[in-house]
């Protein structure tokens, strides 16, 4: 017996290139809300007269579910077959064709996906919730159809050379989740970094109104002629879409009551603090350590940039800028199938973790057990802000469950390493159960390579330890410069330093 869906994550890496190339970009695409599985069907109906530009999507919809839906995982797996950030080269033109589009349906499907989103407890205001019921997402991704465009999907609408996704329209859950915390308010003026259709920010616009201002920002020209053309189609009015390094942010237009990254960061570049006005909020989906990402939003208290709260958020990561934070793939399996997607900057000797997975295995088992509706988020950043290497995430196919690995290895960040030994989370069904006779799984961890018998006690003490004395809780986040003072050495409070300054994670 295995846990439920929610561990059929990883795509199946295999070469079969097409398919597998769509699986990760829609890995990467930009913002998977990881959640639990409660979800509803999306609406599928048949949409009328569509210009379809790509490959029937039968897959890209049941990944992208099966990545919303899953409950202890990761949502965005970004592995290119080489791994690497690549320089921009579109393999997929922007497609802006006017399409004939019944209006009425359009509006029916996007109803019933506001009304999903809303049941998953997200589009919490009712402000959010008017801008998604207005706003056209289909006029956003023209190439799609619209059953595509009203599922609870990213819309890939970029590639890089290799088959990543490098621009989408974001998983709408997660669009939802964003502007709940982004609160927006009439008459303000907000800077998006990462543009992407245009889609974001329009919804911005729509919550801002006539008196405020959008100013959207991306890096390829392609991608910005494109969101102007889809905001011009939707009658946005209160929109500018600029190409530039969205790191650099937009000095012209600052002051900005808020600032929202759609697009993944490590540091937090000094110009998106400097050009929000006082009082002003930055939110960003920002990688803590390993491969662990929260979206995070900051204010300013006392001098201080404090967190205000945090969601498990994962997106594709900046790119062609000064804030870059790209991303590598290394073999574990001498098949290549089974690999870790550990950052660009990680130091890791991917000789010496050559093929580790056939060397002899160890188990360790912690004790501590999860619920099926019950997400283990908290755990994962604790475990990665413990263990020197953080949590990297681990992508495999489903035929290497119980071959290559065990039965049921956590889909999320999964791994730590040290030299030439790596240790996974795993799952397997406890005996014991629920006070309701619910089912339990049971975490443990699982080493291979020399020195992974101590890797894997160092990995299963911090979940015992977070289970012991951090479950229920979560943490805050503070931002301090590089030459901050050293934080006060006390259990439970983490200093991570990124190349721009230092993440302050304390769950006091
Ligand atoms: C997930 S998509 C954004 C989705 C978008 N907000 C929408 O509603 O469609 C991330 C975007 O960030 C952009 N991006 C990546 N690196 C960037 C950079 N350095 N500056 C600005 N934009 C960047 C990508 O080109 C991509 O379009």
């Amino acid at each position: 017996m295995v846990a439920p869906d929610f561990n059929e994550l990883n795509p199946d890496a295999s070469p079969q290139a097409a398919y597998g190339a769509r699986l990760r970009s829609l890995r990467e695409a930009g913002g998977l809300k990881r959640s639990w599985p409660n979800a509803r069907t999306s609406p599928r109906q048949a949409a009328g007269a569509v210009v379809v530009t790509r490959p029937p999507l039968r897959h890209e919809y049941r990944m992208s579910n099966i990545a919303r839906e899953e409950a202890m995982g990761s949502s965005d797996n970004t592995a290119s077959p080489t791994g690497g950030t690549a320089e921009t080269s579109s393999v997929r033109a922007v497609n802006t064709d006017a399409i004939a589009i019944p209006e009425a349906d359009a509006e029916r499907l996007r109803n019933a996906l506001v009304d999903q989103i809303r049941a998953d407890g997200h589009a919490r205001t009712p402000d959010v919730e008017r801008a998604l019921r207005t706003v056209p997402r289909h006029k956003f991704v023209p190439g799609a159809s619209l059953e595509d465009a009203y599922a609870n999907s990213p819309v890939p609408i970029k590639y890089d050379s290799d088959g990543t996704s490098i621009s989408c329209a974001s998983q709408p859950v997660v669009v939802a989740l964003m502007l709940d915390q982004l609160q927006a308010q009439p008459g303000e003026r907000i800077l998006e970094i990462g543009a992407g259709t245009g889609y974001n920010a329009a919804l911005l616009a729509h919550l801002v109104g006539d008196s405020g201002h959008v100013t959207t920002i991306d890096v390829d020209d392609d991608l910005v002629q494109g969101a102007r053309a889809h905001l011009s189609a939707a009658g946005c009015t209160n929109v500018e879409a600029l190409t530039r390094d969205g790191a650099l942010g937009h000095a012209e237009g600052a002051p900005y009551d808020r600032i929202i990254a759609t697009v993944g960061a490590h540091g937090v570049p000094r110009a998106w603090l400097d050009q929000l006005a006082p009082g002003g909020r930055l939110l960003v989906p920002q990688r803590l350590k390993g491969s662990v990402a929260r979206s995070v939003a900051y204010e300013q208290r006392d001098g201080r940039w404090v967190s205000l709260g945090s969601e498990m958020n994962t997106f594709m990561p900046l790119r062609r800028g000064i804030a870059d934070d790209g991303r590598r793939v290394i073999p574990l399996s001498a098949d290549g199938t089974v690999r870790l997607q550990a950052h660009a900057g990680q130091h890791i000797d991917a000789g010496a973790l050559s093929g580790v997975l056939g060397q002899p295995r160890t188990e360790e088992w912690t004790g501590m057990t999860v619920h099926a509706m019950e997400s283990p988020e908290w755990m994962e950043l604790f475990v990665s802000c413990s263990v020197p290497s953080g949590l990297i995430r681990m992508l495999f196919p489903q035929s290497a469950k119980g071959t290559l690995l065990s039965d049921d290895p956590y889909p999320s960040s999964a791994a730590a390493v040290d030299k030439g030994a790596v240790a996974y989370l795993a799952r397997r069904l406890s005996e014991k159960k629920t006070p309701e006779g619910g089912r339990l799984w049971e975490f443990g961890v699982i080493g291979h390579g020399p020195g992974s018998d101590e890797l894997a006690a160092t990995v299963a003490d911090a979940i015992r330890t977070w289970d012991r004395d951090y479950r229920g809780r979560a943490a805050t986040f503070e931002l301090q410069p590089l030459d901050a003072p050293a934080i006060e050495q006390r259990p439970g409070l983490f200093a991570l330093d990124t190349p721009l300054n230092r993440i302050v994670v304390d769950w006091q």
